[in-house]
């Protein structure tokens, strides 16, 4: 067990009473505080509606928080300029609930074209695309559209998309949500396996046999607000082999 983020430690993710009001009725998360540690593993969990898709999106800048800070590897989110946001981006893997694949481009296109707008060369494009579809069992499907894959198999392919620049935080929103049971433990068993290498992993999931199953720190969200958080924590960073290749580097922000 590894106690939690205490005061004085610089925690990796850092929420401070955050509040999102979407509009004046409705509120997407209510005085949130959080901690977590770098290679920590967090589920998000809590009924649909909660704010577990509103808080991995207040990591990705794409909610805006209206009061609170949330900080990222120190940084304060709310002042990075909106120009360093898809630097901030790529530097994450993200996992949308609605997977946000590019419905006009094949599986292998999508990867690529990602892979390509982070900096990747054709070469090594073309060396990673098939490794990172075998790793996520869709190679088999490298040359369908969206359109033309199960649930499931989109679910994957939305998974190798995040994970093709080795990302320090990787942010997944129900990755389960579309699959058999056997599958979601492959998939989850992949997650830990990314954690295991460093990589900082938030989950939202109402998938509560994997939640159970996997036995990682679990945050609950009820309207908004975190209503438990059991902090139950993986082995210390000791063990950790192998370091993601980059780290989050969040651009400085020069005061107006
Ligand atoms: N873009 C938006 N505009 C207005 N309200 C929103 C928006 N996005 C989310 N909400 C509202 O904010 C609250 C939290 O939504 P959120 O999507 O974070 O919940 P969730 O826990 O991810 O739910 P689910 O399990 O269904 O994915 C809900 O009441 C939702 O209706
Ligand atoms: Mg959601």
């Amino acid at each position: 067990m590894r106690p939690p983020a205490t005061e004085g430690d610089t925690p990796y993710i850092e929420f401070h009473d955050v509040e999102v009001a979407y509009n004046d009725l409705v509120s997407g998360l209510r005085g949130v505080s959080l901690k977590v540690d770098k290679g920590e593993f967090l589920f998000l969990c809590g009924p649909t509606g909660s704010g577990k898709s509103t808080l991995l999106k207040c990591l990705t800048r794409e909610v805006w928080h209206t009061a609170g800070t949330v900080k990222l590897a120190g940084r304060d989110l709310g002042r990075i300029p909106s120009r360093d946001v898809p630097l901030l981006r790529r530097q994450m893997g993200i996992v949308p609930q609605d997977f946000g694949l590019l419905p006009n481009k094949r599986v292998w296109e999508n990867l690529s074209y990602a892979m390509r707008a982070c900096g990747h060369t054709r070469r090594e494009v073309r060396r990673l695309v098939p490794e990172i579809l075998e790793r996520v069992n869709v190679l088999k499907r490298a040359d369908a559209f969206p359109r033309e894959l199960s649930g499931g198999e989109q679910q994957r392919v939305a998974i190798g998309r995040a994970l093709i620049n080795n990302p320090p935080l990787l942010l997944a929103d129900e990755p389960t949500g579309n699959l058999d049971p056997d599958q979601s433990v492959e998939i989850m068993e992949l997650l830990v396996q990314l954690n295991v290498r460093g990589t900082t992993i938030l989950v939202a999931s109402h998938d509560m046999p994997i939640v159970e199953r996997f036995s990682q720190r679990v945050v609950r969200l009820d309207q908004g607000r975190i209503c438990s958080d059991d902090c139950r924590d993986e082995p210390s960073n000791d063990s950790r082999g192998i370091e993601p290749s980059a780290q989050i580097v969040v651009m400085e922000t020069v005061d107006a």
